[in-house]
């Protein structure tokens, strides 16, 4: 499986999962952009991390509320790496709020849904005209278990990993043919990044809702989406791929 050649855009690069996916696409091939909003030590840190490895990388700072600052950032990654060939729409915000609907402001709903459900919209936006010119794309977007069974407190949350699914299957159909495929992957919990926002006997709780009993290694999500993004994953398209341990099973 090999992504040389294919300029990889990650967004949360910055993030605790998305370092993980910036640098295993890398380890296939893959150039890569890490967006970042206010981590921009941690991207840089990440973008060493690829280069070491022999691979180009750019941290490259987008506020994902802000259209403007999407389409200058998707510009400078095309005049710097190139083309984006593999999209993953990883930030997110909003996700461990902890309020009920009742208490939910309108603001935090409308902060909630620009970053987790409007960017992706913008980001593919701006990407699958050139996928389209190039005949060849892949676009990944990282859903939550969140989105399909729901989540105490977590309204916008859930709402924008739920619309993620819906968007996907779009795409999917839009692209199919023009060669650009475009899944989701559907997350439970891992260790790292937004997991460690929650408090550690909570954390234990979900834990014992998982089939396997543990949370996942982040290079088990990663690798998931480096196949998706692979020619191998060719004639995957439209699906919202659970990557969770068996955490929607009935378990017991
Ligand atoms: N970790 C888990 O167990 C878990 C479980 C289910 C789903 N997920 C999903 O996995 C993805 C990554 O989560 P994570 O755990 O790695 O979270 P994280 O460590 O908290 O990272 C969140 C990322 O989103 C970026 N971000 C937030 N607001 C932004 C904005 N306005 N503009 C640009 N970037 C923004 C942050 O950038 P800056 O820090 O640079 O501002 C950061 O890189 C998310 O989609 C999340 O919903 C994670």
């Amino acid at each position: 499986m090999s992504l040389e050649g294919k300029v990889a855009l990650v967004t949360g690069g910055s993030g605790g999962l998305g370092r993980v996916h910036g640098l295993v696409l890398a380890e296939h091939g893959a150039d890569v952009a890490l967006v970042y909003n206010r981590n921009e030590a941690k991207a840089a840190e990440v973008a060493r991390e690829i280069e070491e490895k022999g691979r180009k990388a750019l941290a490259v700072k987008m506020d994902l509320s802000s259209e403007e600052s999407i389409m200058q950032g998707v510009k400078r990654v095309e005049s710097e790496l190139g083309g984006v060939d593999i999209l993953v729409n990883n930030a997110a915000a909003g996700i461990v709020r902890a309020i009920t609907i009742t208490d939910m402001s309108k603001e935090d709903w409308d902060a909630d849904v620009a970053v987790n459900l409007t960017a992706p919209f913008l980001l593919i936006k701006a990407v699958f005209p050139g996928m389209a010119e190039r005949g060849w794309g892949r676009i990944i977007n990282v859903s939550s278990v969140t989105g399909t069974m729901g989540g105490f407190g977590q309204c916008s949350y859930a709402a924008t990993k739920a619309g993620l699914i819906g968007l996907t299957k779009t795409v999917a159909l839009e692209g199919a043919r023009k060669n650009i495929t475009c899944n989701a992957v559907v997350l439970g919990v891992f260790d790292a990044g937004s997991f460690y926002d929650v408090a550690e006997p909570f954390r234990e709780r979900i834990i014992k809702r998982v089939a396997m009993r543990r949370s996942g290694d982040p290079r088990e999500l990663s690798e998931v989406i480096a196949f998706l993004a692979s020619e191998e994953a060719s004639f995957v398209t439209g699906e919202a791929i659970e990557v969770s341990g068996g955490i929607s099973l009935f378990t017991f």
